[in-house]
Order: C-alpha cells, then structure tokens, then sequence
C-alpha cells in the first residue's frame, strides 16, 4: 500500500498544530516538514522551534526533509524536536557519509534527497546506510509545481541497483503528486508520497488521502 505524506508547506501557518492533527485524522502516514534555508532553496519556511512546537499535536511519525545548506549544523536540533526521519540534500556541503552517520548518531533515521538534475548513481554509494531516499520530482522550493515523469526513470534505476544489493530502501517522491501522477510513481515502485497541494487544497483531506492509495493500487493491480 503506498504511504502519503503531506507536505505541511501547503497547510495554514497560523494553525499548524492543529493543520498537523487533522493529517494524522485524515490517514496520513508520516508528516512532511519541508524546512528551507533561503539559500539552498530560494525559500524560506521554518526550522526546529517550529516543529517542536507543532510535535504534541500528532504521534504520526516525522519526515522531516532539510533544503538547507549546511545540515550538518542542524542535526542535532531537528532530533531533538522531534523528527524521526531526517532527509538532507545530496547536494547540500557537508560529506553525505559523515552526515548520515550524524542523523543516525542523533537517534532518527537517516535519508539522501535528489535534486533533478542529480543522477541516480550519486546515492549509489550510500544505499547501504539509507532508510530511504527521496527523488525529488520538483526543483525544490515551492508547492504546486508540475510532476516530472522522467524522474520514474531515477526512481527505477535506485530501485534496481538496491536490489541488486540485496537492500529493501523504500523510495519516496516530492512534488506533483495527484491522482494520475501517483499511478506514474507506484509502477515505478515508490513507495511513499508526498503530496502538498493535492491533500491540503482538497475540501476532504481523507478522502484526498484515500482517493491517492486507491489510484496507486490500481496502477498496480492492472500492471502486467
Ligand atoms: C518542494 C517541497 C514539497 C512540496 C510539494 O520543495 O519539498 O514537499 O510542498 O508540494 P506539491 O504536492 O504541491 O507539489
Ligand atoms: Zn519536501
């Protein structure tokens, strides 16, 4: 069954604790918290403070996906306000090794995003060491953009070379995602969404949530 995660980028700031419950209540599977640097991203969201103080409001677990420059700086925070996954860029500064290493240190679970123009391979050396990986099929940034299909095509040569290595890492996808664009991505094999605009702009966040398994089980179903 695929996972969604919505992206809390999309919900009211000024509500987002109680934004954050109603997820959980929707089905929501993790809580996505897009946290944005203004200079690995031209973007400005929130940071620690902020999702400590939205933590109480849900026991959903954490996805918690640093656009940041310099992750390193901030592992520690971001653990300690409660993230339980922490997903940083591969091309943010920093050695990718020594900042998983970090994440994993800090007590949470460590995973390596792409940018689109990032080929597959570049996560290849660390697949051993990732409990996820997020291929981003947006430029990060901002909600409401246009899912890019050519992604599906990183997101199977991750896949393939994994298995290849007997490794079982589930692959995550951000940006775009709707109801024909979650068909794309559970043929491709990803396994958890997220989704922004399309849960949160929905007059029904359960039934949005629903309505997205239910298109990527029947992609699935009906592949040959
Ligand atoms: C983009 C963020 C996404 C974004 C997705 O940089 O990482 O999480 O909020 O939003 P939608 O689903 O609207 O494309
Ligand atoms: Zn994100």
């Amino acid at each position: 069954m695929m996972k969604i995660a919505p992206s809390m980028l999309s919900s009211d700031f000024a509500r987002m604790g109680e934004e954050t419950r109603r997820m959980e209540e929707a089905g929501a599977d993790f809580i996505h918290l897009d946290v944005m640097d203004g200079i690995f991203v031209p973007n400005l969201t929130f940071g620690a403070p902020v999702i400590r103080a939205i933590r109480p409001y849900a026991a959903t677990p954490f996805d918690v996906h640093l656009m940041i420059q310099r992750p390193q700086l901030y592992i520690r925070d971001f653990a300690e306000a409660g993230a339980d996954s922490i997903t940083f860029h591969l091309e943010a500064e920093g050695d990718p090794a020594e900042t998983i290493r970090l994440i994993r240190e800090a007590g949470c679970r460590p995973a390596v995003s792409l940018k689109p123009g990032t080929p597959a391979e570049a996560v290849f050396p660390y697949l051993a060491e990732l409990s996820m990986v997020l291929v981003m099929t947006v430029e990060p940034g901002f909600g409401g953009q246009k899912f890019q299909q050519p992604m599906m095509d990183k997101v199977r040569a991750i896949r393939a070379r994994a298995m290849a290595q007997g490794l079982d890492v589930p692959i995550e996808i951000d940006g775009g995602v709707n109801l024909e664009t979650i068909a794309e991505a559970a043929r491709a094999g990803v396994s958890i969404c997220v989704a922004g605009t399309g849960v949160f702009k929905a007059p029904d966040a359960a039934e949005a949530i629903r309505a997205l398994k239910e298109a990527a089980q029947a992609a699935c179903a009906a592949q040959p």
